[in-house]
């Protein structure tokens, strides 16, 4: 996994936990980085995983809505570093598409390393698009806050149902009906 999604992630944790938190997560970590994280290197998943583990842990909140939220802070930062890709869709549904057709493919070959899900999509008419994520990461829950933090981005307000599609969550879709 990319460091940026480790930086961003201790960035949340101090904004919404304070540097404290911060400090105790990383003395509870078993990992090999000890918390020294460059947003240019790249270190294994299970860290990341570890990390929110604990933060359930220290804050009782539940681990699918910790990651929900690091979906929502994770997009303020991608539509900063990376506007271009949101300037080139038009409209929230464009955008979706485009993860897997041109988003996640510039980011495969600016970063090699980088473990990205797959989506794949129908619309159903000009309401409603259904996003299919498959990962061995399971991290639909991530996808979730980054979805809706999408359509209020667009100024599209939405429904956004997900429904795991396998029980380890490896596979989930997304069901994104407009207002
Ligand atoms: C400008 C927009 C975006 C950029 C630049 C971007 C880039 C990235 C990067 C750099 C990673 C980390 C890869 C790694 O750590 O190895 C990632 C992972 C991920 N992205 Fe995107 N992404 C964008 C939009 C989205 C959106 C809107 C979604 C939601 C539908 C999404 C879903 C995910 C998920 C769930 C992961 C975690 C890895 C996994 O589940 O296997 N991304 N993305």
């Amino acid at each position: 996994m990319l460091g940026v999604v480790f930086t961003e992630f201790f960035e949340m944790v101090e904004s919404k936990f304070g540097y404290d938190m911060v400090d105790d997560l990383i003395e509870m970590s078993t990992s090999e980085s000890n918390g020294v994280y460059t947003a240019i290197g790249a270190y294994p998943h299970e860290e990341i995983v570890e990390h929110v583990i604990n933060l359930h842990k220290k804050t009782e909140v539940p681990i699918a809505d910790l990651l929900r939220a690091f979906g929502g802070y994770l997009h303020s930062t991608f539509a900063t570093n990376y506007s271009g890709f949101f300037k080139a869709a038009d409209n929230s549904f464009d955008f979706l598409e485009s993860i897997e057709k041109y988003i996640h493919v510039e980011v495969k070959k600016l970063y090699p390393n980088a473990q990205l899900p797959s989506f794949s999509s129908e619309r159903e008419g000009d309401k409603v698009i259904k996003l299919h994520y498959e990962s061995e990461r399971s991290m639909g829950h991530l996808a979730y806050g980054l979805i809706e933090k999408t359509m209020e981005f667009y100024k599209e307000p939405a429904e956004v149902i997900m429904e795991n599609v396998t029980e380890d969550g490896s596979k989930v879709t997304f069901t994104i009906t407009k207002q």
